[in-house]
């Protein structure tokens, strides 16, 4: 296992539309691990493949938020199949906007779809954390970031600072 450097905006490929697995591979499961490794390290509630560079459909996620009792998951090729009209708000922040926390409304409770590393589709509901969270994730599935909810204002004011940040790290 190994923790992967985290892709940070303004990084274009976090744009990128990731392409399903098809099959459970040793690599792929490599990857479900060097994510969750990663995402605890963080630490972070959850983590799309694409975060870690890599255009994949997997996402992992612990909402636990215990130390002790980690309950890891691993969703492969995830998909929301249901979506509450009753939304609400909840402060979201991404380890791809480190720092950066802002109130994003969504669908207050989802059903979603995914398969495991042990290759079985589970069809789960979800409310409260893990539904903001699995919402949010697949989202960067997709090349969408939270921050794409917000005013343009709020956005181009996050983008900005973030674009500061990568030239003076690129030393321009
Ligand atoms: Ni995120």
């Amino acid at each position: 296992m190994s923790i992967r450097p985290l892709v940070i905006i303004p990084d274009s490929k976090l744009r990128l539309i990731s392409e399903p697995v098809k099959e459970i591979t040793s690599e792929i499961r490599q990857l479900a691990e060097d994510m969750l490794e990663t995402m605890y390290d963080a630490p972070g509630v959850g983590l799309a493949a694409i975060q870690i560079g890599v255009p994949v459909r997997m996402v992992t996620m612990d909402v636990s938020k215990s130390e002790e009792e980690r309950q890891p998951m691993v969703l492969i090729n995830p998909e929301i199949v249901w979506a509450s009209e009753e939304r609400r708000v909840y402060e979201e922040g991404c380890l791809s906007i480190p720092e950066y926390y802002e109130e994003v409304e969504r669908p207050d409770r989802v059903r979603f779809r995914y398969m495991t590393l042990q290759g079985e589709t589970v069809e789960q509901e979800a409310d409260g954390l893990l539904a903001t969270c699995v919402q949010h994730e697949i989202d960067h599935l997709n090349g969408v970031l939270f921050i794409d909810y917000l005013s343009k204002l709020k956005r181009d004011r996050v983008l900005t600072k973030f674009r500061k940040a990568a030239r003076r790290e690129a030393g321009a």
